[in-house]
């Protein structure tokens, strides 16, 4: 069978993971029979200077006649004067929009081989960590109305019934097929838009008598995770909360640069890319982490085209390159044998 990938390098640190990525895909399909056709597309701010806009809507279609998107990262100091709609954080906006990806799952895993990489304590962290953040993605103050009136300026959070309704079935799901726990963060103490989020959740709770539910506040939660993070199996929660925390979770299992994203919608059409960003103080010096990207590409074979064993075959490889000891510099310890972005994708691959 053929697949459709539309890959989208974008900016900084970008090209350089998609590279290997792609690298990657390339052997799973060798060593397991499929045919991924790539097709290249810009977004970001290489779309600014190629086209003017962040998001041509050539690309949009594009990766709306794919079976998926890969995409590397967008954003760099060149274009941080540009007015807030014209950025290029906005292709990603309205990539997730104009494809209906409102689910953005983000696990944070720490590998055991990286321990000592995490910034907490070994007696908080344990034997690792496994924690999945479920994001909504396409509704709250990211896009609420919003608006510069001279000396001030709003922005507006806003949820329906029906938005909260369809993540939460997701977190629910998820946590079915883990450890069946799941805490929903808010601001219910504050919020008219946590207070249903809050009401959602424990309506939809019911449907799933299976799973433990609590609810926590976000300040709380933002604590916990530091304090605690054994305590989380599935954290779902709003747009903008899931930003900040799916950064901290990041963080405590080593580096925001082992961390991979699926964004998912109704369909099979998903977007993948790493929680990190396009890094351009490192951008071009084959310094950056290919892993997150990698591992984006994994979590696509899972969701996106149902091959567990090929997924999993990516990941495989990953722990048994950081099992051998090899890091980037964002992982490095002592005693450790530091790589580049090449050599580790390299490294990968040869695993597979
Ligand atoms: C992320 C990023 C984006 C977001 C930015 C770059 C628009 O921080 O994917 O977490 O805020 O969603
Ligand atoms: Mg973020």
């Amino acid at each position: 069978m053929n697949y459709k990938i539309a890959v989208i390098p974008g900016d900084g640190i970008g090209r350089e993971v998609v590279a290997q990525a792609i690298n990657v895909l390339k052997v799973v399909g060798e060593k397991f029979g499929h045919n991924f056709d790539l097709i290249e597309v810009d977004a970001g701010g290489c779309a600014i200077d190629k086209y003017g806009e962040p998001l041509p809507a050539q690309t949009l279609e594009v990766c709306k006649n794919s079976d998926s998107v890969l995409l590397g990262a967008v954003g760099g100091p060149k274009w941080d004067t540009l007015p807030g709609n014209q950025r290029p954080e906005q292709a990603l906006l309205g990539l997730r929009k104009g494809l209906g990806l409102f689910a953005n799952l983000r696990p944070a895993v720490l590998h055991n081989a990286l321990i000592d990489a995490s910034p907490l304590k070994p007696e908080i962290i344990g034997d690792g960590l496994d924690i999945m953040v479920v994001r909504e993605l396409t509704g709250g103050i990211y896009f609420g109305d919003r608006r510069r009136d001279g000396d001030a300026a709003f922005d507006t959070m806003k949820y329906s019934i029906q938005e909260v309704d369809r993540i939460a079935r997701v977190g629910f799901e998820i946590a079915m097929k883990r450890g069946k726990k799941l805490t929903s963060v808010d601001k219910a103490n504050i919020l008219d838009s946590s207070r249903l989020w809050r009401e959602v959740i424990e309506k939809v709770a019911k449907e799933y008598p299976e799973v433990e539910v609590n609810h926590m506040y976000v300040d709380n939660a933002a604590m916990q995770l530091v304090k605690n993070p054994k305590q989380f199996d599935v954290i779902v929660t709003g747009n903008m909360f899931g930003d900040i925390l799916s950064d901290e979770a990041s963080m405590i299992t080593g580096s925001i640069g082992m961390l991979p994203s699926a964004s998912l919608g109704t369909e099979k059409l998903g977007m993948y890319e790493p929680v990190h960003g396009s890094a351009p103080d490192i951008a071009g010096q084959d310094k950056a982490n290919p892993i997150a990207m990698i591992i984006s590409a994994a979590m696509m074979l899972r969701y996106s085209f149902d091959m567990e064993e090929e997924a999993q075959s990516i990941e495989k490889a990953v722990t048994n390159v950081l099992d051998k000891g090899y890091r980037t510099g964002d992982i490095m310890s002592d005693g450790m044998k530091l790589v580049g972005t090449k050599e580790m994708g390299d490294l990968i691959m040869k695993e597979i």
